[in-house]
């Protein structure tokens, strides 16, 4: 039996589904029932009746699986792959700021800790951030952990008084905008297509700013040819089986988010056959999360 076989025949027999980012390896992505960006892989830990999930992406994202469904057993191929900017904030920072400031809604990238987000009013991904926050009936807005795109959507929620913490992800702000410019003078037809973790100079430079399933579905519908595209390296999969016809560039420093990069098909194999790695959650501080992660997505419906 090949790899996938055996994890094929092992989900049968678990009742396990896999769920996988779209920064992941490609021949992990290849072996799931579900890959997207961080909301649609929310939804679908939300809603899916398999006993098992096995989430092929960071801490994060295990952890809300969990928060979610406290009765399924939730497998993460590695246990280590975790954001640096999910730590990135801090209870007394937001503690300090429920105190300053009256009508204040904390608003929290899902990108961060169960314990950053049991403090958080609701939580967002990039892909519904903006809707979100607009629909809070809230003037103050303190948005953690990203500064980049808590700055995004504040200027496209002009209404509202925003606070920044300044978390960043590594990844994306590793980007460069002279290694823009320099990938534009070389593919002087490309659009530019960014995530909003990328830093605000970055952002400026670009033609379209969304998602990870953003950008995808914007390069598809798109009549231009060629791309430059300023997230994770991992989406060219997808970008490449969607559209085999056009052609994607990436900056020289190519963008690579190291703790994604550590799920492999051996390690989904391993966890699926021994059940190692499962994400434990106490039941006070599970229900606490799952409280502004079942505000998302109401609001974001
Ligand atoms: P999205 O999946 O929301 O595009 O976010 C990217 C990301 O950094 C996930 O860790
Ligand atoms: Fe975190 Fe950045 Fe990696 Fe996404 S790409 S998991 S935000 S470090």
């Amino acid at each position: 039996m090949t790899i996938t076989e055996e994890i094929q025949s092992l989900k049968k027999e678990k009742n396990a589904v896999i769920l996988a980012h779209y920064y992941v390896a490609p021949e992990v992505q290849e072996i799931a029932d579900y890959v997207g960006d961080s909301y649609y892989l929310s939804k679908a830990a939300a809603e899916t009746g398999a006993q098992v999930i096995v989430f092929c992406g960071v801490s994060f994202m295990g952890e809300s699986a969990k928060a979610l469904n406290p009765e399924k057993t939730v497998l993460m191929p590695d246990g280590k792959a975790d954001c640096p900017m999910a730590h990135m904030a801090d209870e007394e920072t937001i503690r300090r700021m429920r105190e300053k400031y009256e009508d204040l809604a904390v608003v929290c990238y899902i990108n961060s800790t169960a314990e950053l987000k049991r403090l958080s009013d609701v939580c967002v991904t990039s892909a519904n951030a903006v809707k979100i926050v607009k629909a809070l009936p809230n003037r103050n807005i303190f948005f953690i952990p990203d500064r980049n795109l808590a700055h995004f959507i504040a200027k496209q929620a002009p209404e509202k008084n925003f606070i920044y913490n300044e978390g960043y992800c590594p990844t994306h702000e590793r980007m460069q905008t002279e290694e823009i410019k320099k990938a534009k003078k070389e593919h002087p037809d490309a659009l530019v297509l960014s995530h909003p973790e990328c830093a605000g100079a970055v952002l400026e430079l670009s033609d379209y700013v969304g998602s990870t399933s953003g950008i995808i579905k914007f390069a598809t519908k798109s009549s231009g040819k060629e791309f430059i595209i300023c997230t994770e390296e991992g989406v060219a999969h997808e970008l490449k089986q969607k559209n085999p016809e056009k052609k994607f560039y990436f900056t020289d420093t190519l963008p690579v988010c190291p703790d994604m990069k550590l799920v492999t098909l051996e390690k989904v194999l391993h966890v699926l056959k021994t059940g190692e790695n499962e994400v434990h959650m106490e039941t006070e501080l599970g229900e606490e999360t799952r409280r502004p992660l079942e505000r998302m997505l109401e609001l974001a419906r």
